[in-house]
């Protein structure tokens, strides 16, 4: 039985951490890896890595050359958070007849934001009988499919809040970037009104993935204007100083409103020096659920377990654009990973 063969799409920061998790796990083999990063291109994937060894496998700009080279299960995409950005990378993967599970944030629950690509999108995926999955630990765990999980005990429901607060200080640079830690409060808002900063992107897409899920027809779903967390003291990273006054993260908040009330509100804070650290997730109803997990899930170690642990589920899903909550439940794939392929078993 050959190995599940993944063509890496985006060796950046996140998929980097991918590669080296999967190098570590039985019947999965890396063929092949594409980014257009100019100091990445051309080199080996081991030196890429930061390993003392070559894989052979050498990073290429071009995905048609990299397909037609080598046959791929799937492609494991990590290069931006919106799909208007990489609707035309994943699509020019499904053309080729592969499965893709991307990090892309919103990719996560398309329908609100971009129901149109995401209608092409599962189209083309059905038409070369493929599956097509964005996840991650948030959006595409914390704040939506365990939430949903959660939700499987109650008989009746009249509010949920999941709240996720993180030090940035352990996540990875880009993301320390992307939350505007070292800037001052001036920059800060420059940079997320120039939309040169992102911030957190996946609020809206976890609380219309659980909305959906519970069949509620929300009147609107409002994202609250992203606010700094501004540091008391001097704080730091590895990469990042942060001065007394100058911004350390941010903090965002965003309500699914129901006949008026915010029955779904989503709380994101993460800044350098966060001293509690946690995921919580609050369900007003019959029973309440009260869920904490202390410290919170770190962020990229659960990123790439989600991505990879998803690796067998969508490859034995139907053709088709799938969420999470079209999966069977999210599980570990520890072993073997043929050992999770039902076309394999
Ligand atoms: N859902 C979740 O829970 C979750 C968790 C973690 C990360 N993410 C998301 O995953 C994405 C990747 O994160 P990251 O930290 O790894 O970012 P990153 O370090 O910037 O890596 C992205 C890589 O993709 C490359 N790239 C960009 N466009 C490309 C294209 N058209 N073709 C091939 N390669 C391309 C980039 O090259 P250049 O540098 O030259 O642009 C870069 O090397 C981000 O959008 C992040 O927000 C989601």
């Amino acid at each position: 039985m050959r190995k599940v063969q993944v063509v890496l799409y985006g060796v950046g920061a996140v998929g980097s951490l991918i590669a080296k998790y999967l190098l570590q796990k039985k019947g999965i083999k890396i063929v092949g890896a594409i980014d257009t990063a100019e100091d990445k291109v051309g080199k080996d994937l081991g030196e890429i890595l930061g390993l003392n060894r070559k894989l052979g496998v050498q990073v290429s700009d071009s995905l048609d050359s990299v397909l037609s080279k080598v046959k791929a299960d799937i492609a494991v995409h990590a290069t931006s958070s919106f799909l208007k950005v990489t609707y035309p990378q994943i699509t020019s993967v499904v053309k080729r007849g592969v499965n893709v599970v991307s990090t892309c944030e919103e990719l996560s629950y398309p329908y609100n934001a971009e129901p149109e690509l995401a209608k092409k999108l599962d189209t083309l995926a059905k038409q070369h009988t493929v599956t097509v999955l964005g996840t991650g630990i948030n959006p595409g765990f914390l704040m939506d499919t365990l939430v949903i999980t959660l939700t499987a005990v109650c008989q009746r429901i009249s509010k949920i809040k999941a709240v996720r607060v993180m030090n940035a200080a352990t996540r990875r640079v880009p993301f320390q970037k992307k939350i505007g830690a070292g800037l001052t409060v001036a920059e800060f808002k420059h940079k997320i009104k120039d939309k040169k900063i992102s911030g957190h992107v996946g609020l809206e897409q976890s609380i219309a993935m659980i909305a959906d899920t519970l069949a509620w027809k929300l009147d609107r779903i409002m994202a609250d204007p992203v606010e700094p967390v501004i540091a008391e003291k001097a704080v730091e990273s590895a990469s990042v100083k942060v001065k007394a006054s100058e911004v350390a993260g941010l903090r965002q908040t965003a309500k699914g409103i129901l006949q008026g009330k915010g029955v779904i509100v989503l709380e994101f804070q993460a800044y350098i020096g966060a001293e509690e650290e946690y995921d919580a997730v609050t369900i007003e109803g019959v029973p309440c659920v009260k869920q904490r997990i202390q410290p919170c899930v770190h962020g990229d170690i659960g990123t790439v377990a989600v991505i990879v642990n998803s690796i067998p589920k969508v490859i034995n899903a139907p053709a088709g654009l799938v969420t999470m909550k079209d999966l069977p439940v999210p599980s570990a794939a520890l072993e073997d990973m043929r050992r999770y392929i039902k076309t394999n078993a």
